[in-house]
């Protein structure tokens, strides 16, 4: 009011005032800019307490005093192992499990969603340490061995799988640095990933956008079981790694193992019985159904109907089984390898 009517009245000219405004908005730029540069230092210092508290944090995991660093073969031995996320008072999602895998054998591992699969071969690994019991890889246990050299000969392949952006050859170097683009394009071929590769028009030097975008989400996972094959693992897990792969070429996968890596012990963990139906031996993981009472739990079990297709059943028995999928009458056998 005071200054139109200083203009009006001629003591303040239009061109003052409109300097006047602008002065006044470069003044407020400013104070709104320096009042974020004080909320991104406080971001970046609460940013800094949280990075340095993971960097100061003691895995609870450590290496022996003197590790072990070969891995002699691929058995896999688990002896009374139980296990829970929250040690004490915590529920246990794997109690007294006692496995017994050979090196080479190709064993399928199923059970409902929840039930431990995934659980069960982190501890292969040693991404976690048993509560109880011991996990033995090579006839050793998994906390005598130095932890790279264990992870290196235990290849995990998961169902949701990450591709950084640079070549399929760069992506499948991440296994192994030194492979020859030889021994890249052999990977592939075990994988299934060879097909859709050649069909690509710069082939295995297809550039991958970030995160594997521009590949489906089949071929993903095919590139991601070449990229474990390259490391030459004594042990190959894929957990749930062929969801998306169709049944046939996933068939080729397995035939190719046994073919290319028959020393490599290979655990397959799956939902759909057809990624298990040739493995040497199926073990069912199985959930607690609360309205058994009676100790026994309900289980999925793989049984061979009359016409030779394979049928999930439900039936009473142990906790935990081995079985093969082929035992019509649901009777517990050990078997051997191809036995
Ligand atoms: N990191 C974790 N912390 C706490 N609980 C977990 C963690 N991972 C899995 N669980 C729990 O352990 C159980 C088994 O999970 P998981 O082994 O992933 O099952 P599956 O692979 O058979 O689907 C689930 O009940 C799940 O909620
Ligand atoms: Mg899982």
């Amino acid at each position: 009011m005071k200054v139109s009517r200083q203009v009006v009245g001629g003591t303040l000219t239009t061109g003052n005032l409109t300097s006047l405004l602008s002065y006044i908005t470069n003044i407020m730029i400013s104070l709104m800019l320096f009042s974020m540069v004080i909320v991104m230092i406080s971001m970046s210092f609460s940013g800094c307490r949280r990075i340095s508290e993971v960097l100061n944090e003691t895995p609870d995991l450590r290496n022996p005093d003197k590790p072990v660093t070969e891995v002699a073969d691929g058995s896999i031995d688990f002896d009374h192992v139980s296990f829970a996320y929250k040690s004490g008072s915590g529920e246990s999602v794997l109690s007294d499990i006692n496995l017994h895998i050979k090196s080479g054998e190709m064993i399928g591992i199923t059970g409902p969603t929840g039930c431990g699969k995934s659980t069960l071969v982190s501890l292969i690994s040693r991404l976690y340490d048993a509560a109880e019991g011991t996990v033995s890889v090579g006839g050793i246990d998994v906390r005598k061995y130095d932890m790279t050299h264990l992870r290196d000969q235990v290849s995990v392949v998961l169902q949701k799988n990450t591709l950084f952006t640079g070549t399929i050859l760069d992506n499948l170097r991440w296994g192994d640095e030194n492979a020859s683009r030889e021994q890249c394009v052999k990977a592939c071929q075990a994988a299934c990933a060879d097909e859709f590769i050649n069909r690509l028009p710069d082939g295995i030097d297809t550039k991958i956008t970030q995160g594997g975008t521009n590949v489906s989400g089949g071929q993903k996972q095919r590139l991601c079981i070449a990229r474990a094959l390259l490391k030459e693992p004594k042990v190959l897990i894929l957990d749930d790694s062929t969801s998306a792969v169709d049944t046939a070429t996933e068939h080729k996968i397995r035939d190719a193992f046994r073919q290319e890596i028959p020393g490599t012990t290979k655990l397959i963990i799956s939902q759909r019985l057809s990624s298990i139906e040739d493995a040497d031996r199926v073990a069912s993981l199985l959930a607690e159904e609360p309205e058994t009472d009676n100790g026994y739990v309900t289980l999925v079990n793989v049984q061979e109907a009359a016409d030779g297709t394979l049928t999930e059943t439900k039936e009473k028995t142990d906790k935990w089984a081995w079985r093969h999928p082929h035992n019509a009458d649901g009777s517990v056998t050990y078997q051997n390898a191809h036995g």
